[in-house]
């Protein structure tokens, strides 16, 4: 049988850092795999005016499993300027790779997992009755639809008359008929049934697989109708083959203020793209936040997994790096359920768990110090190793 290979591509700042450290993670639980390395970030926009090159699209194609660190981008203005000198004044434009990779690829199914460890400082707790502590165990799982909503890109400073024309079609532009166009910004939202019923379809699946209860559609079809709408409706629809399972539906407003309510009560919750980026953050943060958060972005013939996180440049120059592995480390346990390797990716989370119950290292974040490169006097573990402390639990 032919080894698989893996598509890496660090990025910028801490992602070449985190990859590295997940990658002798997965050495250390026998995962066999080659791996490929991909240019992908900042350094090429600079240098080719393309932060994702070409070579790196045909890798993915040709592999169809990627594990990606993080970018680094900054505002249009920043973008031209930083331009090698030969690129500059050639009309490029810069956009985010990693939203290029799902849309390249149509990754449409971003999956985030957000599971409580136990023993975790960084934990929601919440006053209960009597002025009793609670800290409630959180297993919610985002389904966030990736490649269309507001993030699809259709949008529109100072419209072209023909695109006045098409919006005045509809009623309600009457309210911005006096505005002179370079006084609008426009940004859509557009949904399409067959990606919602993809999501919706994957998403009680997979409670169905992992014995969640509920599948929670969080959208707000009262004010959005027409594409919050749709999703609902869909929902409703799949709902009827999946009877054991019950739908909720909750309005994104009113989710984000019971996150600290009841978060112990949701099982799978299925989003637009815009409020699942913003509610998977929200669960995130009870659980740890960023260094703890992980993701795939799933597609029919490619997969590429990731941490939640940035390239936190500021901590990218470090001489001995502070932060936490464990999001990446995650991501790759998720990469190794996706490839059937259920067993690895479980050793490597039970790792994680035991590490951070017995409470002997811990990162910056866990032990909740501003960052710095003192972190390690004060008694924070160094990345590196908070990465040693797992692979000796493996
Ligand atoms: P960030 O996620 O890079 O960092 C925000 C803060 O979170 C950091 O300053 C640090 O305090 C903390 N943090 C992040 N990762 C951590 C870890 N593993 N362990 C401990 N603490 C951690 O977000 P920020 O500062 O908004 O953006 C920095 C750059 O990253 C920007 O250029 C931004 O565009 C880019 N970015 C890239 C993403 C991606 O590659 N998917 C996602 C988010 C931001
Ligand atoms: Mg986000």
């Amino acid at each position: 049988m032919s080894k698989r290979t893996i598509v890496t591509m660090p990025g910028d700042g801490i992602g070449k850092v985190v990859l590295d450290e997940s990658l002798r993670v997965l050495e250390a639980v026998g995962f066999d795999a080659d791996y490929v390395h991909a240019d992908i970030g900042w350094e090429f926009w600079c240098r080719e005016g393309n932060p994702l090159p070409q070579r790196t699209l045909d890798l993915l194609s040709e592999h169809g499993i990627g594990l990606f660190g993080a970018i680094t981008s900054k505002p249009k203005s920043n973008a031209a300027a930083e331009l090698c000198p030969e690129l500059k004044g050639k009309d490029l434009v810069y956009y985010s790779p990693i939203v290029g990779l799902r849309q390249h690829f149509d990754l449409q199914l971003c999956i985030r997992p957000c599971r409580t460890f136990p023993g975790n400082p960084l934990n929601f707790i919440r006053r209960g009755p009597g002025g009793t502590v609670e800290e409630p165990k959180v297993d919610v799982v985002i389904f966030r639809q990736n490649t269309e909503g507001l993030y699809a890109g259709v949008e529109w400073s100072n419209p072209s008359p023909d695109v006045r024309k098409m919006l005045e079609t509809h009623p309600k532009m009457a309210k911005f008929k006096d505005v002179p166009s370079e006084d609008l910004a426009i940004s859509t939202r557009i949904f399409t049934r067959p990606a919602c019923e993809y999501i919706l379809r994957k998403a009680f699946e997979y409670a169905d697989k992992f014995g969640y209860k509920s599948v929670t559609v969080c959208e707000k079809p009262n004010v959005i109708r027409e594409t919050s709408g749709m999703m609902l409706a869909m929902g409703q629809e799949i709902a009827k083959e999946f009877p054991h399972i019950a739908l909720w539906d909750t309005n994104i407003d009113a989710q984000m203020m019971w996150l600290t309510k009841n978060p112990e009560d949701y099982g799978v919750i299925v989003a637009g793209n815009m409020f699942g980026d913003i509610v998977s953050d929200g669960f995130a943060g009870l659980v740890g936040g960023l260094g703890f958060a992980n993701s795939a972005n799933i597609g029919e013939t490619c997969a590429v997994f990731e941490p939640t996180h940035g390239s936190a440049p500021k901590y990218a120059e470090y001489p001995t790096s502070i932060v936490n592995p464990i999001a990446m480390i995650l991501t790759a346990a998720m990469m190794c359920d996706s490839l059937d390797e259920t067993e690895k990716a479980d050793r490597i989370r039970k790792a994680i768990g035991a590490v951070i119950q017995e409470g002997k290292v811990r990162t910056y974040d866990m032990l909740k110090l501003k960052g710095s490169p003192d972190v390690i006097d004060q008694g924070a573990a160094s990345t590196q190793q908070m990465t040693d402390a797992i692979i000796e639990r493996i």
